[in-house]
């Protein structure tokens, strides 16, 4: 990413990036929960975690980013080694643990961004803020922390996800039950319609939650008025790997899984909440997402947008083209 940084700072390299890489805008363009997306294929959270390759990820063509998980302090993560390739399978596994440089610093990247932006009339990349609390915070004071966040970053984004489910900050998907989050989106939609332009407010799920559980946060969801949801974010269930990829990943030890593993389960999860919402709350599908065909499995099953992270490790800075040109001959 440092060396795209490079190039993208030279007008000749930059312009031919763009050439490359960006999708023709025009036929893809989409408008969900009142912005408009130049086209439907994001970066997932958790790769530019603190907002510092904006410029590059949108020159390889991506619709929109979600930057972060944003915590109000910075933190350092897990120990490394904490990220670990099962090239077999098409997966990874990971424990990071919300490395962040803190939201005051991640901010100030933001509003440098959005003035270069206007002052180079450069494109429209949507951009969301994907917002957590930090490893020392307990879960009753969680909200505190997804406030600060939620505040400091109103200005400076264009929509909000809520995080509770990443695995690898403990205790932190307890938070996906009901009560938690009544406490934590009835605090972020009263902030939101004080302030002049409210924001679309989501919340991303993991693939691990029972029928039960999905209907409770069907039910929240719609009592809280959110705007959408993501899902989903890693699992923790290892069972669908081969024998020897399972025992692979028993010797890294903890961590989410994602990738093609967690391709079907996600799915599942999208379709299950599109029925239960009558196709009425826009989802942002996340999981397993390497081609054109895998999107367009993700928007039958009721997606409005789709992101990768795990395919574009292995697909390569192609893969946003790859998967428009794929959606606008197909949709
Ligand atoms: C190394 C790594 C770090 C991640 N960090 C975050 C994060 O900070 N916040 C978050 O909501 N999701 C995070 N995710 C989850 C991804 O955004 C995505 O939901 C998940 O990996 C499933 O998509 P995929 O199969 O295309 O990778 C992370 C994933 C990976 C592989």
């Amino acid at each position: 990413m440092d060396c795209l940084k490079i190039a993208c700072n030279i007008g000749l390299s930059d312009t031919l990036i763009r050439k490359s890489f960006q999708y023709p805008s025009g036929n893809l363009e989409k408008t969900v929960f009142g912005l408009d997306f130049p086209n439907p294929v994001g970066l997932g959270a958790g790769f530019d975690k603190n907002a510092s390759y904006l410029n590059e990820l949108e020159a390889l063509g991506f619709g929109f980013v979600e930057i972060g998980t944003v915590t109000p302090k910075a933190q350092i993560g897990n120990d490394k080694p904490r990220l670990f390739r099962l090239a077999e399978e098409k997966a990874l596994i990971n424990r990071m643990g919300f490395n962040n440089d803190g939201v005051d610093e991640i901010k100030k990247r933001l509003i440098n961004w959005n003035s270069t932006k206007l002052k180079n009339h450069k494109g429209n990349l949507i951009v969301g803020g994907n917002i957590g609390k930090n490893k020392i915070t307990p879960n009753e004071d969680a909200w505190k922390d997804y406030k600060i966040c939620f505040n400091q970053l109103h200005e400076e984004v264009d929509y909000f996800v809520v995080n509770v489910s990443s695995p690898n900050t403990p205790g932190l998907r307890e938070l996906q039950e009901k009560d938690a989050l009544r406490k934590i989106f009835s605090e972020l939609q009263n902030d939101n319609a004080g302030k002049k332009n409210p924001k679309p407010l989501l919340l991303k799920i993991a693939p691990d939650l029972t029928k039960e559980q999905l209907d409770d946060i069907v039910a929240l969801a719609i009592e809280v008025n959110l705007s959408g949801l993501v899902a989903t974010n890693t699992t923790i269930d290892r069972t669908m790997l081969s024998k020897n990829s399972f025992a692979l990943s028993e010797t890294f030890g903890m961590g989410g899984l994602s990738g093609k593993p967690l391709q079907q389960r996600s799915t599942e999860v999208v379709h299950y909440l599109s029925k239960q919402t009558n196709g009425q709350m826009p989802i942002i599908a996340s999981g397993g997402i390497f081609s054109g065909n895998d999107a367009e499995e993700k928007i039958h099953a009721g997606a409005s947008l789709v992101q990768v992270w795990t395919g574009f490790i292995y697909e390569g800075p192609s893969i946003v083209k790859n998967i428009c040109t794929h959606l606008a001959q197909n949709l």
